[in-house]
């Protein structure tokens, strides 16, 4: 099952355009706010999961990468008084993003521009917090998305991603699911204080989502008959995919220049890295639901 590229996307994008009912059924059956438009499958527990993790404050900017038609970002900002950025590389998700932004008021703290997960365009230190659901295993390179998110990120703030693993590399699972092992990813890019942990009750959630979905009647609706066709491909593989929350942390303290780093070695008489700082990533496993 190859990657889907931006025009893919983009054709996808134009069939849920036109089809009210997919929009009205996934939100139901995912428990998200009304009107919200998901197109991902975190749900309403989920995306409350989000909001307490990022804890955002008056004007933090908060980037979402994958953002789609930026229903989760659009409702993390929205009680808050924060910033949005939602970078994509489907233009028709934009538009709609941006016409969702002004139907709810919040235009004027929303800015929507194309980028991809790992080059996002976006200035290094610009954003309070990083969020990403259901859209990383899009990338071409998984490390390189998440050595953008670093860069993007100020000194301590939080990258959040929700997406799924592999609990078996069952048939069928597709590849770009296979690959993810986030741990291991979020600490080799240079994250602090990493957690990828399972969160059961989201994929019950969706389970019964795929079930409804199998007894839909699409009708006419293109975006319902897609749906019903990806809940018989993807109900048999619910036992071999976990659904993950990854978070991790930019180091607090602003990394010294390299010429510092030399500088303090000279003074010590020898040369090399001794002058960066060790920031040794921890994998901090919850009791029970840890990956
Ligand atoms: C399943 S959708 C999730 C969208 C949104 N996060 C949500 O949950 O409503 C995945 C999104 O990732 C975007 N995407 C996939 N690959 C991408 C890439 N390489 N760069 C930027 N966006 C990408 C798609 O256009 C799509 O909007």
């Amino acid at each position: 099952m190859p990657t889907p590229d931006a025009a893919e996307f983009d054709r996808w994008y134009d069939v849920l355009e036109r089809s009210p009912q997919w929009r009205r059924f996934v939100g139901e059956q995912l428990g998200l706010p009304e009107q919200m438009f998901a197109t991902g499958f975190l749900s309403g527990e989920g995306l409350a999961e989000i909001q307490s993790l990022l804890s955002l404050r008056l004007d933090d900017t908060l980037v979402e990468l994958g953002c789609g038609r930026g229903g989760y970002g659009l409702s993390l900002i929205g009680g808050v008084g924060a910033r949005l950025v939602g970078v994509d590389f489907s233009s028709v998700a934009l538009r709609g993003a941006e016409a969702d932004a002004v139907a709810y008021g919040l235009a004027d703290r929303t800015t929507f521009q194309l980028g991809d997960l790992t080059t996002t365009g976006l200035p290094d230190e610009s954003a309070s917090a990083v969020v990403c659901v259901d859209a990383i295993q899009f990338a071409a390179s998984v490390p390189d998305a998440l050595t953008e998110s670093l860069r993007i990120l100020r000194p301590s703030g939080q990258l959040v991603i929700t997406t799924w693993q592999a609990s078996t590399p069952a048939d069928g699972v597709p590849e770009r699911i296979r690959r993810l092992d986030l741990a291991h990813d979020f600490a080799v890019a240079g994250f602090d204080n990493v957690e990828v942990l399972t969160r059961p009750a989201w994929s019950a959630t969706e389970r019964r989502l795929w079930t409804a979905a199998l007894d839909l009647d699409p009708g006419e609706d293109d975006a319902l008959d897609a749906l019903r066709d990806e809940a018989a491909d993807l109900l048999p593989l619910a036992d071999s995919l976990h659904r993950v929350v990854a978070i991790g942390r930019r180091p607090g303290n602003p990394w010294p220049s390299v010429a510092r780093s030399f500088r303090l070695n000279e003074r010590s008489g020898s040369w090399g890295a001794a002058g960066l700082p060790a920031h040794i990533p921890r994998v901090v496993p919850r009791a029970g639901d840890s990956l």
